[in-house]
C-alpha cells in the first residue's frame, strides 16, 4: 500500500507541479551535505505555496529550515517586498539552506536565523505579525511554538504544522518517544485554546501516514 501512496503522489506531482531545477538541485544538495531526508513532499510544499497565497501572506514564519526546501515554497508564495523569517537549530543546515536559496532566487526575501527556535521567538520583535506560520522543527516544542505563533500573529494569521500523525502514534498514550509525548500536549493545548480554530488532516504519499495541523488564530 506505500508503495501505491508513492505512486500516486508521483502521478499528482507529474500532471500538476511543474518540473523545477531549483528544487531539485536542492534535495540533490542536501544529499551531498548529509542532511536527512525528511523535508515536505513535492505535493506539500506546493500545498503550503497555495495556503500561503490564499491567505494573501506578505510576512512568512517558518520554524525548522532544515536545507530550505519547504523554504522555497513559501517564499515563492510572498508577493513582492513580502518577507520570510525562517528558524533553525543547526548551523550547518543553515548553511547549506543559505546555499539552496540563493539557487532559487529567493534569498533577498528569506532570513535564517540560527539557534534554537524559542530563543529566536523570544527575540522577535519589529518583525510581527506574521500573516502566516509553518512549524516544522522539534516536535516536542509544538505546543510552545504555536503559543509564540499566537504571540506574534494577528486575528487571521495562520498556521500549519507538519507531521502530527506519525504513523498513527499519536495514539500512544504512554509513549517514551518526546516527539509523540510532544505532538499530544500540542493536541491538548490546541483542544484548550480559546484564541484558534484547528484541525488536523492526515495524509498519506511519499512522506507515508502522517498528517498536518490547520489552524487560524480568532
Ligand atoms: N521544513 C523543512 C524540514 C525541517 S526538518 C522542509 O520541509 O524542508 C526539522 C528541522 O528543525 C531540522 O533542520 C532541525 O535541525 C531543526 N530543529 C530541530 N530542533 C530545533 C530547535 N529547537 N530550534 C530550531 N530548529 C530546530
Ligand atoms: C522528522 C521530522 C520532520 O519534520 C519530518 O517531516 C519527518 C520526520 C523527524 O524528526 O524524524
Ligand atoms: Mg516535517
Amino acid at each position: 500500500m506505500g508503495g501505491g501512496w508513492q505512486a500516486v503522489d508521483d502521478y499528482i506531482a507529474g500532471k500538476l507541479l511543474c518540473a523545477d531545477d531549483a528544487l531539485a538541485a536542492t534535495l540533490a544538495n542536501n544529499d551531498a551535505q548529509g542532511l536527512p531526508p525528511i523535508d515536505v513532499s513535492a505535493t506539500q510544499g506546493k500545498m503550503l505555496f497555495l495556503l500561503a497565497q490564499i491567505a494573501g501572506a506578505r510576512r512568512i514564519l517558518e520554524v525548522g529550515t532544515l536545507g530550505g526546501y519547504s523554504t522555497i515554497w513559501l517564499a515563492r508564495a510572498l508577493p513582492a517586498g513580502g518577507e520570510l523569517v525562517t528558524l533553525e537549530l543547526e548551523p550547518h543546515h543553515a548553511a547549506v539552506a543559505r546555499e539552496n536559496l540563493v539557487r532559487a532566487g529567493v534569498a533577498d526575501r528569506v532570513d535564517i536565523r540560527v539557534g534554537p527556535a524559542a530563543e529566536s521567538l523570544a527575540a522577535i520583535t519589529d518583525d510581527a505579525p506574521f500573516d502566516f506560520v509553518f512549524i516544522d522543527a522539534d516536535k516536542q516544542g509544538n505546543a510552545h511554538y504555536v503559543a509564540e505563533a499566537i504571540r506574534l500573529g494577528r486575528p487571521g494569521t495562520v498556521i500549519v504544522v507538519d507531521n502530527v500523525v506519525r504513523e498513527g502514534g499519536v495514539l500512544e498514550t504512554d509513549s517514551d518517544d518526546e516527539r509523540i509525548v510532544g505532538t499530544r500536549a500540542l493536541f491538548d493545548m490546541l483542544s484548550a485554546d480559546p484564541r484558534l480554530d484547528a484541525t488536523a488532516v492526515q495524509t498519506v504519499g511519499a512522506k507515508k501516514w502522517d498528517g498536518f495541523v490547520l489552524a487560524r488564530v480568532r
